[in-house]
């Protein structure tokens, strides 16, 4: 059973080890899904430590390795014999198989990548209510030739004799296909099954409960401490400041540093929201001559954001000293960040453990590590669409919850080369028109993010009897996942009349609005 108390934090029901498989994570997500609290460990976790943690269920992700290659990442065998149920996965099927005696060869012309239909041979716990011929995805060059003692064959494909293995007794089991991901037909059913059925898991993971374990855990951490949370608005730091003010009340501090790059209305609206309606005390710090200031002359993308987050740093400095002291500094740091600066990540060459570079050039706006704080990070274990459902959980309306992200570096990378008020001024207006008509339109939740960057050219048009020479502004609208690939928006040509239409008509000095059609890649979504 789960462990709980307010001191210690919950252990993950179900382990995911990882061997370098992109979808990792994602495995984490989807039994997280399903309610259950799983987490991403090392490939090299030690039986003892994994002993320590106790999970209901141990998953062997997939992996971009052959198991004969001579780095290929292994882990502690022992674990086949704890008596806890495993669910091997590609590559962790094919580890699994190989370390108790089976045989992996490499599927000569018999790789499979994508959609295969999935036949199901005998009953098994694991495939319970699977639809055999259903798709499956697959990705996989190395196939099972020969089962270990005592595992049976559940299913095939066309290409693949072993596509689904099983040694029921032991409660191991194995799938050569990805049930992660979304092209997978009953891909959650096989989790479900496998994390309900075989390990006994409870769909206790909610935001209600993560709201009654970590509440009084940050009580009893803080004490009669004070905290500062840097407030800028986006989803993660407003939850966090909704959290802390809920376990600690008036210990919080929040800090709204206004760098003069923030939408139109955004600062009135934050502080208006905060302050004045929930009672969060936020401190709003009026940076915006600083900032534009140390940004004469410079037209540079990465030299505009370097500068940005030094001088956002240098700002919270000095204004933590004056408003302080404070003890703790709150992080609104998610699980993602986590996974990635441990590094459970496999180097396929060498079979390293390697740490993914963070984008360095996405972490402008936030502050550094070494800062003279105490850090408290009550966030550090969520996915972003479970800090979501955390945030309206604690009340925050879907205005907050469902917004489009937005650049630590705001409105100052919307405009390219360099920056002016006049400039500023424009973008802030057209942005505006950009949501306004994509809310009126009911499109703003389908969207990942839609706005308007600023051209530092001058076109020619034609206005009443006058001729005009003015910017140009770009309409950027994309749909995505998680900001790491992206597609242009269709968004309806009535729309995007609409939006051009009222930008010339509306906005001082544009002339001419253009719609991006790239997707990324090979574009960005943002043009700085
Ligand atoms: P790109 O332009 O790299 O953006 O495709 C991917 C996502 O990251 C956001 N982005 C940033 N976020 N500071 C941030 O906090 C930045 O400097 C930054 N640059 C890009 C972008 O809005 C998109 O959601």
């Amino acid at each position: 059973m789960i462990k709980i108390s307010s001191n210690k934090e919950r252990d993950p029901s179900i382990i995911i080890l990882d061997f370098g498989s992109q979808y990792s994570e994602l495995i984490a997500r989807r039994i997280r899904e399903a309610n259950v609290f799983s987490m991403v460990v090392s490939h090299s976790i030690s039986k003892d430590d994994i002993n320590k943690i106790n999970p209901l269920g141990i998953i062997l992700s997939g992996g971009p390795n052959s198991v004969y290659d001579k780095h290929a990442p292994k882990c502690d065998k022992e674990i086949f014999h704890l008596g806890i149920p495993i669910l091997g996965i590609c590559y962790g099927m094919q580890l699994m198989v190989m370390e108790l005696g089976g045989l992996v060869i490499e599927a000569k012309n018999k790789s499979e990548y994508g959609r295969a239909p999935i036949i199901i041979d005998k009953e098994n716990d694991l495939m319970f209510n699977v639809k055999s011929n259903s798709i499956m995805w697959m990705s996989h060059g190395d196939s099972i030739n020969l089962l270990p003692k005592n595992f049976s064959q559940i299913a095939h494909t066309e290409n693949t004799s072993n596509a689904v293995i099983s040694n029921i007794s032991k409660k191991l089991y194995g799938v050569q296909f990805h049930p992660e991901v979304i092209h997978s037909d009953y891909g959650m059913t096989v989790i479900k099954n496998f994390v309900y059925g075989i390990c006994k898991c409870k769909n206790d993971w909610t935001a209600d409960t993560f709201l009654d374990e970590t509440i009084p855990r940050i009580k009893d951490q803080v004490g009669n401490k004070k905290v500062l949370l840097a407030l800028s608005g986006g989803v993660d730091s407003s939850t966090l400041a909704f959290l802390l003010h809920k376990a600690i009340g008036e210990q919080l501090t929040c800090m709204f540093i206004d760098q003069g790059f923030m939408r139109k209305g955004e600062p009135e609206f934050l502080m208006n929201f905060f302050d004045k309606k929930f009672h969060i005390k936020v401190q709003y710090i009026n940076a915006r001559d600083r900032f534009i200031g140390k940004l004469k002359c410079i037209s540079d993308p990465e030299q505009k954001r370097k500068i940005i987050g030094n001088e956002f740093i240098r700002v919270f400095e000095e204004e933590s000293k004056r408003l302080g002291p404070f003890d703790y500094l709150a992080q609104g740091t998610l699980y993602p960040d986590v996974i990635e600066s441990a590094g459970t990540n496999i180097d396929p060459k060498t079979g390293e453990r390697i740490a993914v570079k963070i984008k360095s050039h996405h972490n402008v706006g936030g502050l550094p590590k070494d800062l003279q704080f105490k850090l408290i990070e009550p966030l550090r274990k969520l996915f972003k669409d479970e800090v979501r459902s955390v945030g309206k959980a604690l009340g925050l309306p879907d205005e907050i919850i469902k917004r489009h992200p937005f650049p630590g570096p705001g409105l100052a990378i919307r405009i390219l080369g360099e920056i002016s008020n006049e400039k500023l001024n424009c973008l802030r207006d057209a942005d505006w028109i950009v949501r306004d008509e994509i809310k009126k339109a009911g499109l703003y939740n389908e969207i990942w993010q839609a706005f308007a960057v600023l051209l530092p050219v001058k076109s020619v048009g034609v206005m009443g009897d006058k001729r005009t020479y003015s910017w140009p502004v770009v309409l950027r609208c994309v749909s995505s996942e998680d900001g790491m690939t992206a597609d242009w928006s269709k968004i309806p040509y009535e729309i995007l009349e609409k939006i051009s239409n009222r930008i010339v008509n509306e906005v001082k000095d544009v002339n001419r609005v253009v719609f991006d059609i790239t997707s990324k890649p090979p574009g960005t979504i943002e043009w700085e």
